[in-house]
Parts: structure tokens; sequence; C-alpha cells
């Protein structure tokens, strides 16, 4: 709800007040980003009590109000030239080298915030505010529009800039927000990371100077995801001033974070303004993308929880949007580019007796593609391993009640292509020098309409070849060849952003992945799209904790696809427990990535109960709430559904604890009644005790004999030993949630019993609450 009186903007959602003010400059004037507070607000918030001014610093308006300088105003938008000296949000060079002076003009409310030139725009809002603010000596009219998204706690921002002079203008920065924040003696939260290592956590303390979370590689990239929080020192999981911000928007982002001399603290989001220049002709528009604001006194979980709804609410296509996602079975790890028809379908056929929904036929099925070194853009299905096309692949799949899934790279050429040879201006970059490879393939130029609609008429083909009900389209290179400023990568995602708005009407049931070797566009852009993301070319179940971790703080867990790969890992050769390489693919869009005809019997088993499991709980994944909770020992996350009645503990042990205590957990936000806490069973495989069989076996028996195997791959050591008790409780809420309850240790290398767990390094449990009444 947006109320406006006497020149002051009270923007409410749900939880959070957001304040700025026409001040005695025509400028506006940030007041409050917070919780709800209730109104009327007091004019009183607007005065800076103040009777004196610093040192060096500039005065506004010396005659009127000699104490007050823009070096230290919260500022709702901020250009350079009076005396702020901090970062501007806004740059535009005029041909007379002028500053700008942006003064309030008029304002008006609307239900709509649809962007006209392709860029996403969530959808559902509820109020749009836009304050038209002018310099009348430039003539240039910069429009602030706001969004308010009541029930997800969320605040969507950007510019729109009008030339209104007889002159091209040139854009050099245009940040979609400023927000200028009383210093709270911050901690600042971002993700680094890079191919198969993405959305690392990093943590650090605010301080002074300014702090660039960036990319410039043409995409929102592996290495810094948009997304940042600032968080109050004291604040934690749950508790704490914490403020979140992401950008609809797949190209060069940055994000800034300053503090300055007086400690304001100052942030900004949008298009890097690095390599970043656009021209603006008379009577022109540019929009800048959407940027998400969200704040809460309830810690990190809290602006999860926001972002997570404003996610599945406004960003995800209503066709997908709390919708339970297919078990997945992609063949890339279980075949790489070696298959033919006959693999597949002995591959489809098993897929379909583990209780998997679609089959994925990923890179290799199309053009002379036998490596990753030919044939991008030669759509032409593989006849020598596919000589019965898509169509018969699609028809297996149904006959084994599958969907059927297809991989592309839409966007995308080798050199060594029939469309190369035939277009090769259709690239992007200087074509009178040597272009840049990655991955041995160049970009096309998706500026231009002619390539925009190629591909969307070459998907609407293969689309229309066979009954196709998902695609994983990815994007291995970054760009490249391209001048120091343009409005290149910009376009780009323009054209890109088209080609997507029209197969996505086109093709409305087609469930579209997103995929950039992994993890490299993964962002609120690509998302308005495609409703999931494939998060990381690195399977490991170990190192895909830590990049979910990161993903899953911004995106809720059907856009972070995740899947089950075989033992020994393909990326680290790290060996994990199959029960936790589940697990861990399943706090996400769940699915397998391994050949299902190499498992042992037992393993076959484990994983037809996992997608039975998974079938009946994925909708409290997909609909529920995610907290990571406290534990003593590893990590712990719990999904609890909206009427708090059903709930899903994940625990992952990372390392083993010599010497361990029971393990503590405590739920979060339970009711007061009775919980019925089940444990899942465990699969350890007899294997892993190595040499420490000797001591429970015959000695005729050899550890790595064939009886052993055989014993290993038709029962779990737990099985084996009659030890398969899962814990059971039936307790109070309350006592869950304050840690009372004593979770079953893990072995700790001397005895064995049925209160314990089996497993060493990367262990796992899975528990499920159930409410059973007051
Ligand atoms: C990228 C993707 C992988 C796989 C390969 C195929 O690396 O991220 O999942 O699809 O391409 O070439």
């Amino acid at each position: 709800m947006i109320n406006i009186v006497d020149g002051v903007f009270v923007l409410n959602t749900a939880q959070t007040t957001y304040i700025f003010a026409i001040d005695e400059f025509s400028h506006l004037r940030h007041l409050y980003y917070g919780a709800h507070i209730s109104e009327p607000i007091a004019r009183e918030m607007l005065m800076i009590p103040r009777d004196f001014i610093a040192g060096t610093s500039l005065v506004y308006d010396e005659k009127e109000y000699p104490f007050i300088s823009l070096h230290d105003l919260p500022l709702e938008i901020a250009t350079s030239g009076k005396g702020d000296y901090r970062n501007p949000s806004l740059e535009i060079l005029t041909p007379r080298e002028e500053y700008l002076d942006l003064k309030y003009l008029k304002h008006e409310l609307d239900q709509d915030i649809t962007l006209t030139n392709n860029l996403p725009t969530p959808h559902g809002v509820d109020q749009t505010l836009r304050v038209y603010l002018h310099d009348e000596v430039a003539k240039i009219t910069v429009i602030l529009q706001y969004g308010v998204f009541e029930n997800s706690n969320v605040i969507t921002r950007n510019i729109v800039i009008e030339n209104h002079t007889l002159s091209p203008l040139q854009i050099t920065k245009a940040f979609s927000f400023n927000l200028d924040v009383r210093n709270q003696d911050f901690n600042l939260i971002t993700t680094a990371g890079g191919w198969a290592n993405e959305t690392h956590l990093k943590k650090q303390k605010l301080t002074s100077g300014i702090y660039l979370h960036d990319a410039k590689s043409g995409t929102s990239s592996n290495r810094h995801n948009p997304y940042y929080i600032l968080q109050e020192e004291q604040g934690g999981l749950n508790h704490g001033y914490t403020l979140g911000v992401n950008l609809i928007y797949s190209g060069n982002h940055a994000g800034v974070v300053e503090m300055n001399p007086s400690k304001t603290i100052r942030l900004q989001s949008g298009i890097n303004p690095d390599g970043f220049i656009y021209p603006l002709t008379r009577e022109q528009q540019f929009q800048t993308p959407w940027a998400v604001l969200t704040v809460s006194e309830d810690g990190l979980n809290g602006v999860r929880r926001n972002f997570h709804d404003f996610v599945e609410n406004h960003i995800i296509s209503p066709n997908f949007a709390h919708k339970n996602r297919p078990i997945i079975l992609n063949n890339w790890e279980g075949t790489y580019f070696n298959f033919d028809e006959k693999k597949l379908g002995k591959m489809i056929k098993q897929a379909s007796a583990l209780g998997c929904e679609t089959f994925v036929l990923d890179d290799g099925w199309f053009g002379e593609r036998n490596s990753d070194a030919s044939s991008l853009g030669d759509w032409d299905i593989n006849l020598k391993k596919l000589p019965h096309g898509l169509a018969y692949l699609s028809d297996l799949c149904k006959k084994n009640s599958l969907g059927f899934g297809l991989w592309v790279e839409m966007e995308m050429v080798n050199p060594n292509s029939k469309l190369y040879k035939e277009k090769p201006a259709w690239v992007l970059g200087d074509k009178s020098r040597q272009l840049t490879l990655g991955r041995h393939q160049l970009v096309l130029d998706l500026t231009r309409e002619d390539v925009q609609n190629f591909i969307i008429e070459k998907m609407t083909d293969i689309l229309s070849s066979a009954d196709i009900t998902y695609i994983k389209w990815d994007w291995n290179r970054p760009l490249s060849d391209l001048p120091p400023r343009s409005s290149i990568v910009f376009d780009y995602y323009r054209g890109f952003y088209r080609v997507m708005e029209i197969l996505t009407k086109r093709f409305p049931h087609v469930l579209f992945e997103g995929c950039a070797s992994g993890g490299n566009r993964f962002d609120l852009g690509i998302l308005s799209y495609f409703p999931q993301i494939w998060s990381s070319d690195c399977t490991d179940a170990y190192e895909r904790q830590a990049i979910q971790d990161g993903l899953l703080l911004a995106y809720p867990p059907s856009a972070v696809s995740a899947h089950v790969s075989a033992n020994i890992n393909h990326q680290t050769r790290r060996q994990i427990p199959l029960d936790t390489r589940i697990r861990v693919a399943m706090t996400g869009a769940f699915g397998y990535e391994l050949d299902p005809n190499e498992l042992t019997p037992l393993e076959e088993k484990i994983i037809v109960n996992a997608n039975d499991f998974y079938k009946l709980h994925r909708s409290i994944i997909v609909d529920g709430d995610l907290e990571q909770i406290y534990c003593n020992h590893g990590r712990a996350y719990q999904w609890l559904s909206k009427d708090k009645k059903h709930g899903l503990i994940f625990y992952f042990n990372q390392l083993v604890d010599l010497n361990p205590q029971p393990l503590l957990i405590k739920t979060k936000d339970l009711l007061v009644g009775k919980y019925q806490l089940k444990a899942q069973s465990n699969h350890t495989m007899i294997k892993e005790f190595g040499g420490l069989l000797k001591m429970a076996l015959p000695t005729l028996i050899k550890p790595d004999g064939k009886i052993i195997q055989h014993l290993n791959d038709h029962q779990s050591a737990e099985q084996f030993m009659k030890m398969d008790q899962p814990q059971i409780v039936i307790v109070n809420g309350d006592a869950l949630n304050h840690g009372a309850v004593n979770f079953y240790p893990s072995w700790a290398g001397t005895g064995v019993g049925p209160h314990m767990y089996f497993y060493s390094d990367f262990g796992s449990r899975l528990y499920v609450i159930e409410y059973l009444g007051e």
C-alpha cells in the first residue's frame, strides 16, 4: 500500500515500510527502510538535527539552509556536481558538459510496471509509484519507478531516462536505484566463485570505502551472483536487521556498497557502468532493469523467505510456480557424447523402472557433434546416432511414462559448422580481427533481429518435431571481442529476452531449464523465462552444499536444479554416500545424471525408495518455507509446510566427529502440539568398512572378495547387521524448537548399536515431521 501525504511517500508491504520525501531542495530524500512502522509518519522525520556544517563540506543553499550539505544526505537518486562525493547512481554526458540536479516535478500511482524495452518485469505487482524528476537546464527527465509487492515484502525499483534536449545524450551510468541508509555496523554478504564452484558465500565487515560486486563477462556470471545482503553485525540466521538486494538482469551487473567518511551507507545495483555507454537520441527513453529490495528483522532466514516468495510468486511463470517439478534423468555424465539409440533406449527403460519422470537427452544429438569442437548451429538430428529421429525417442519415453527433454545451445555457433560457413556475419565481435574462442565456439549476435528470428524459428521446428516437455538451454562461453564501452551487452540481452518471450508464449507447457556451464547465468532475468537453472557443472554433493547454500539464500529450491551423479564423482573424484548425494539433490529441483544401468541392486532399491519419498513429500520442498536451522555439528535445513503441519529436516554431517555427543538440532516455528519425528533409513555400503570387516567375519571370507562384493551390492550395512531401526520420537513442537530432543549420534570408530548412525565423512540424515494434534 502506498500512501502519500504532504510530499512524504510511504510504501508499505506486510512487514516493511519504505519512506522518502520531497525535501526543501525538491530532491527526493530517503528517510527509512525497515520493519513496518505505523502511520501517520511524523513530518519531523524529515528534520536533520544539525546546527553546524562539517569542515570542508559544501553547502547546497547557504542562504536558506546553511547547515545542509549533500555529502551525507540520504538520497533516492545521486548525481555529482553539488557536493555529494559518494558514488553517483546516474551519469549522463550532454553536449554542454553539464552536471544534473534533478528536482521533483510530479508523481503518479499505477497498477502496472511493464517495461517496453523487452527487459523482464515481475508480474502481479500490487501498486506502482512513478516520481518524475526534471533538470530544467539540461532538459532531462528521470522517472523513479517503485513497485510494491506486499506479501513478499519486496520493493522493486528502476529508473527511466528521457531526453528532451535537441541533441543526443550518452548515458554512461544508470543504476536501477540508489539507497542511502544509516550505518548499523553492517556485515556484507556476497557470493564468489567460478566454474564448478559457484556462489560460495562470503561475509565481511563493511568498512570505509567502496565495495564493488560485479560481473564484466557478458553474463551475470559464476564469479559474483547479482544478489547481495547487508546484515547488522549482531544479526544471525533468525534475527537482526537484514537488507537484501537483487537484480532482474542477466548481463554485466554491478552492486556498489559504500561507506563514506561520515559513515553513511550507500547501496546501488544495476547495469555495470564499466564497459557501458548508451546513446539516447532526442525524445527517446532509456529504461533500466528492475532491482529488487527486501528487508527483514528476522535475519537471513527472513530475507530468504521474502526472496523465495517474490521469485515464486512474481518471477517464475505461473505455469510452473508452486508446481511440482519432474524427477529428471539426464544422460550427460552417464554417456557424454558417446551414445546411440540403443544405449538411450536402455537408459529410458531403466529411468522409468526407477521412478524417474523425464528423460533428458543432453549434448551430442545434432550435426556431427561427437565432441565440443563442432556443429553448434547445425540443429539437425545426427542420424548416425539416432536413425529414427527425436520423435522415436519421445515416443519411447511416452511408452515408459516419461517426459522427453532435450539439450540445446541456440545462442552459439562453432566455426566448424555449416551455419558459420553460411552466415559468418552473424557472430558477435569485431570480425576484422581474429575472434576469441571459448569451448571452441563463438557467440551469435543477438542484437540482430534476423539472428533472433533464426533462433525462434529453429527452436520452433525442434519443439514441433517431437513431443518435447523440457528444454535444457545451455550457454557455454562468455562474450568477448567487444569495444571497451558500448551498449552491445545490454542489447544482446534485450534480444535474448525477446526470443524467450516469444518461445515461452508459443510453447507454454515446455519446462525450460537455464544453464551456462552450470551457474554462469543464474539470475532473475533468466528465471523470468526459465523456471529452473542447472546450478553447477559440479555434481559432487559436498561441493554442491556450498554452492546451493549460496543459491538458496536468494532463490527458491524449485529453481535450483541439482542431480545425483555416480560414485566416483567426475569433477572432484570424491566418494560420497548415495544417501547424501540423493539428499543434497533433493534440496533443489531433483534428478539424476548417471547411467542408471550401472547401479547395483542395492543402489537401485535406494533410488526407487528415494523417488517414492520425493514424490510423496516434494510439495513441501516446492511450497513450504525453507530455513537453515541450528545444529551443533554440520549443517541442517528445515522445510515446513505453510500450515506448519508437515516438515522435513535435512542434516549434513560434513566431516566425522569423533567422540560425538547426541546431535543437537533445533527446529523452527513448530506449533505447540504433538509432532512425530521419524528418521529415514540410512544405507552404508558394506565395503566402506574395509579391513574392519575382519573383526566380524570368519577368517576365510576376504573383505575384498566376491562374497563381500555380493553382499555389498544387495544389502546395506544397517540391514546386514539388523540395525535398521531409524529413530522415531513423539514430542511437543516446542521441545523440538528448543533442542530438548537427543538425536542419535554418529558412529565414532568403536562399537555398534541401533541408536547411532553409521556414516563417516559426508554423512547425512533425513527426518520427516508430522503434526499429530494438540
Ligand atoms: C555444459 C553443461 C553441462 C552439459 C554440457 C554439454 O557444460 O553445463 O551440463 O550439458 O555443457 O556439452
